[in-house]
């Protein structure tokens, strides 16, 4: 018999309580002995009544958890940094195994998390941290060890994901889509880690870890948001065929590491494009599989609790086997002592898409290719919408890759051009067609 102990029974947590309960049976015979839920902790009363849970199995106190020496796996499923650190660091102090889902611990604590966990003997289990429901860690730590990955292109964010829809699909605002993600109870009342790119950021840095064997690092990852987002670039976007996506991207140009999140135009018939609503996908290669797409749920009680739980089947197994740390958290023994420089946005080559605010008279376009060609930026594809005597209208330009800083400093000379109003708006896109029609 192996012996659960949870803390937290939130959305995530009342779903692992379900599936631990009610699927017993099935448990048990996958694993070939029981799985006990021994106790669970939760500090808000209400959801302590809407467990299944007899009273004596609930607790107020997480400490009663860590405190059982019967527990042989503890399951952080509070959220939030400081507390959970805490109690994390305890359990594995105190010899426990840990299943978590908490991307924002291990994007700021994880290598602590990990050291100490590796230097205790027990594991760290956390495949429910990045797209839920998805077994993507599973697949890079296990299925694909055979790859050097190039690169991934994830929408890793379900609630950013169904705002852009609703914002593409419906025309709606950013404020309208965002009322609508809460009222559909996607979005937290406090959506600001998932609308300025933070939650994908956190998944990124644990991605970025597992695909190139290195420590977990949160900070050189350059992250904006879709907070500021105009439907008219996402209608306009359109008209040169791509959608709108936050992405969480990262590509391995053999000397150095782009990571990076933003929102992205790409192709309208980019598989990912068609990933809509609040799902998930990752789109990555492997120089030996090719490309692979992984698609699903990546947040919500039982998707997540799905990945929680198959944590816990797992680490079960490693204690009747009596197995320990057979394959390492991020993939690779040597993660935590190998840093990889992570290349500096300004240095990114890619494409754009530009936006400007510009009086409707001859030469002003003249004007704005001519800073653009000064700083080595070639234009793709150019369109005006309408005609105005007086005010400004929108010019959107699609360029060739070109690099960041210097896309930046044209934009700034841009901005500073009487005809123009500023700022002038940009996005990067990711398209394989536009390099290849450079060539
Ligand atoms: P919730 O906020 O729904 O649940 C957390 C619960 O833990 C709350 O009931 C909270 O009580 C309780 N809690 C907080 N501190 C303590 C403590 N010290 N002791 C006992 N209970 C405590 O969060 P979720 O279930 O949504 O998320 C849990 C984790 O899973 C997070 O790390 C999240 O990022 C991650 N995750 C969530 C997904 C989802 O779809 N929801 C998807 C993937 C990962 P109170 O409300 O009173 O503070
Ligand atoms: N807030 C996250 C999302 C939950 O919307 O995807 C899953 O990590």
């Amino acid at each position: 018999m192996v012996k659960v102990g949870l803390i937290g029974l939130g959305t995530v947590g009342q779903g692992v309580v379900r599936l631990l309960t009610e699927r017993r049976d099935l448990l048990a015979r996958r694993l070939g002995t029981e799985l006990v839920l021994k106790k669970a902790a939760e500090i808000d009363p209400e959801r302590r009544r809407i467990s299944p849970l007899e009273p004596e199995r609930l607790t107020s106190r997480a400490q009663d958890i860590l405190d059982d020496p019967d527990i042989d796996i503890v399951v952080e499923l509070i959220g939030g940094t400081d507390t959970a650190r805490e109690l994390v660091l305890e359990a594995i102090s105190r010899g426990r195994h840990v299943v978590t889902a908490n991307k924002a611990l291990l994007a700021l604590h994880g290598n602590e998390v990990l050291a100490a966990a590796a230097q205790k003997g027990v594991e760290v289990a956390f495949e429910a941290a990045v797209c839920g429901g998805v077994p993507l860690l599973l697949a890079l730590r296990q299925g694909l060890a055979a790859n050097r990955i190039q690169e991934i292109f994830g929408i890793l964010n379900g609630t950013a994901n169904y705002i852009l829809t609703q914002m593409s699909e419906k025309g709606a605002s950013f404020a309208q889509a965002l009322a609508e993600a809460q009222a559909q109870g996607y979005a937290e009342a406090d959506p600001t880690l998932d609308v300025e790119g933070i939650d994908t950021a956190h998944k990124l840095a644990i991605l970025v870890s597992l695909a190139y064997c290195a420590p977990l690092n949160l900070d050189p990852i350059s992250v904006s948001g879709i907070s500021n987002l105009d439907p008219l670039d996402l209608q306009l976007a359109r008209e040169f065929g791509y959608s709108m996506k936050l992405l969480a991207i990262t590509r391995n140009d053999g000397n150095m590491i782009e990571a990076r999140v933003h929102p992205t135009l790409i192709p309208r018939d980019h598989m990912l494009a068609n990933v809509s609503g609040a799902f998930n996908a990752v789109y990555l290669t492997g120089d030996a599989v090719g490309p692979i797409l992984l698609y699903g749920q990546g947040a919500g009680m039982m998707p997540t609790a799905s990945a929680v739980v198959s944590d816990i089947l797992d680490l079960a197994r490693n204690l009747i086997h009596g197995v320990k740390r057979r394959v390492p958290p991020l993939g690779c023994d040597a993660a935590l002592e190998s840093p990889r420089t992570i290349k500096p946005l300004d240095e990114v080559v890619t494409n754009y898409y530009i936006r400007f605010a510009a009086l409707d008279r001859p030469g002003v376009l003249s004007q704005i290719s001519g800073i653009l060609g000064k700083h080595q930026i070639s234009i793709a594809a150019v369109i005006q919408k309408g005609r105005e005597v007086k005010g400004a209208v929108p010019i959107v330009m699609i360029t060739h890759e070109a690099k960041e800083a210097n896309a930046r400093q044209a934009l700034r000379e841009i901005d500073q051009l009487p005809v123009v109003s500023p700022p002038a708006v940009f996005y990067r896109i990711e398209d394989p067609h536009l390099h290849a029609a450079q060539i």
